[in-house]
């Protein structure tokens, strides 16, 4: 077992449950009294304090970080983009995944990304709005708003607005990420002139004022829906995709919908782990991962062991994820033989300690291209122990680094998420089939994997970006979770990763030692050394046995905001 307690043993079971039924036993007992915000920017955390300072609760907050977020934070996500808000109610212990994940629009085929000879073109899968999924992340602010807050939604986005109008330095991050996507944008004038106000003359803390974006906050704010999926900003946004080469029609945006699902829950001994369910590949993955280590005396293993082992039970899912995964209402997903303890246990079977078993034998072999920083995750718990694990995104920096005129609005490049074309890897190297295809309306497979984990004594709130990477930066932080560690030690903790292809163990610099490099090459691993490190992680712990809360943002980057606060029990819902 992953753990330092020999004790931690057996019972690893992975299932799907009726949320509602069967989080009652783990429901929270006591308050927190105070509230814990992580999230990619301090001004985005600052949004949250002041929601519930306003009276809202963990469900409101998380409206007006996300919306924050996605005006500081723009090439990682926002209102053009989507995501998966899991969420946790204390009073009840019922537990849900919001779903706004992006649909591919009506008129989407299975080849419009390739060229007369069938080539895959990559270029039309990332830049400009042909690139673009139908926006989620506003309807699921709304729903979200409606059916969990305790504000209105114009409180809720107020914060945002507000930072829209005023405007913001943009951040290390920021030049980073438009260093790579700004050569693109800039064959948008009107995109650059918001992003880009100097050309690529851009510096830290340059600031960014988005009154078009503020614009379509506000008709938002007022009109809920239909402020964005219908009327002035929706006629604004298919007519400025379609200029460009889009091909959305104004049905797309009104027929957009929300999906509630239920997560994937995973009894791990005395800890319950919800985490994302289909479409994403996150929750599914995490579950086979630690399903495939469970029978192993993990204290008594070396460092290579252990990482041997996890390299070798990513590589499984990874596949697995490639073969299977999809959007689960266009498809049957084997979820239940996926997560099941039973097929891990074949699985392991071609497993060994002393070899790693080349992916060559399975598929072909992808290239993967530079990962970035984009997405984003913020976790969060309120005064009253409700819980929000959220995780954003555009996809690659600034989306498809394209705004429609009069709008403001960042389109994400989500389409490349979906398989283009049968066993061709997307831009973070991952391949899929058949579940993944783009078909008109679906759901495009993701990483993202928003995670609580509920302990008798402990609750985990984390989650990060960073593309393929995401569901084994989770599981680290999760196995750094379960051995007693809070989350300053999750996302500091070095990385390691593998996806089945390209078939090598991808290292942050001081993961391991040079010994524990050539034990794994030793074994049959190609280990890749990567100079830049991953990922962007957020985690709260609510320690119910001493009362306290702690929150930490992932020191890789400057612009986090971490805080524990104690909420003024004064204040009113108006
Ligand atoms: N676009 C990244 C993901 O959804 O996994």
């Amino acid at each position: 077992m992953p753990t330092n307690n020999p004790l931690f043993s057996m019972l690893m079971t992975a299932m799907l449950f009726g949320a509602t039924a069967v989080l009652a036993d783990v429901t929270p007992t006591q308050r927190p009294g105070q509230a814990a915000i992580s999230s990619a920017h301090e001004l985005a955390t600052e949004a949250g304090f002041e929601i519930l300072q306003a009276g809202g609760n963990a469900f409101d907050a998380a409206v007006a970080v996300s919306a924050a977020l996605a005006v500081v934070e723009p090439e990682s996500s926002g209102i053009g983009g989507g995501g998966f808000w899991l969420m946790h109610r204390a009073e009840d212990g019922f537990s849900t995944m919001v779903d706004g994940r992006e649909t591919a629009p009506a008129a989407a085929t299975g080849d419009m990304y390739l060229d007369e000879n069938g080539e895959f073109v990559r270029e039309r899968s990332i830049n400009g709005p042909l690139a673009a999924g139908i926006p989620g992340a506003p309807a699921a602010w709304v729903h979200i708003t409606e059916h969990y807050g305790r504000l209105r939604l114009e409180q809720n986005l107020a914060p945002a607005i507000r930072l829209a109008t005023d405007g913001f330095g943009v951040d290390e991050k920021y030049v980073m990420l438009m260093g790579w996507r700004g050569e693109v944008m800039l064959q948008w004038p009107e995109t650059a002139a918001i992003f880009l106000p100097n050309g690529q003359d851009l510096n830290v803390g340059d600031r960014i004022v988005q009154p078009d974006l503020a614009a379509t906050l506000e008709r938002l704010a007022e009109h809920g829906f239909d402020g964005f999926y219908r009327g002035t900003t929706a006629e604004r946004l298919v007519e400025g995709a379609n200029a460009e080469g889009g091909i959305w029609r104004l049905d797309d945006l009104a027929d957009y919908q929300v999906i509630e699902r239920e997560p994937i829950t995973i009894q791990y001994d005395e800890y319950r782990l919800l985490t994302a369910a289909p479409p994403s590949s996150g929750g599914i993955a995490i579950a086979q991962i630690l399903n495939l280590i469970e029978p192993y005396d993990w204290p008594a293993l070396s460092r290579t062991d252990q990482v041997h082992l996890l390299a070798e039970s990513m590589r499984r899912a990874y596949r697995d994820r490639s073969l299977y995964l999809g959007d689960p209402d266009f498809s049957d997903i084997p979820v239940q033989r996926l997560i099941s303890p039973d097929y891990a246990d074949g699985l392991r079977s071609t497993m060994r300690l002393d070899r790693a078993l080349p992916s060559s034998f399975l598929a072909a072999d992808p290239d993967l291209i530079e990962e970035s920083n984009n997405t984003t995750h913020f976790s969060l718990i309120d005064a009253d122990g409700n819980i929000v694990s959220a995780t954003l995104t555009v996809n690659l920096p600034f989306g498809a680094a394209f705004a429609p005129p009069g709008t403001g609005v960042l389109l994400n490049n989500e389409m490349d998420d979906f398989a283009a074309a049968p066993g061709e890897p997307n831009a973070y190297g991952l391949i899929g089939f058949a579940a993944n295809a783009i078909e008109p309306g679906k759901r495009m497979l993701s990483s993202m994997s928003p995670t609580i984990v509920l302990g008798p004594e402990r609750v985990a709130v984390l989650g990060t970006p960073g593309g393929s990477r995401i569901i084994t930066m989770v599981v680290l932080g999760i196995l750094d979770f379960f051995d007693g560690h809070g989350p300053h030690s999750w996302v500091s903790k070095p990385r390691f990763h593998h996806q089945y292809l390209p078939d090598e163990i991808l290292l942050e610099n001081d993961a391991l030692t040079d010994q524990q490099i050539e034990d794994l090459e030793s074994r049959g691993h190609e280990v890749t050394l990567r100079e830049r490190p991953w990922g962007n992680m957020h985690g709260v712990m609510w320690n119910r046995a001493n009362g306290t809360l702690e929150a930490a943002h992932d020191p890789r980057w400057t612009s986090g905001g971490a805080d524990v606060r104690t909420i003024d029990a004064s204040h009113t819902v108006d």
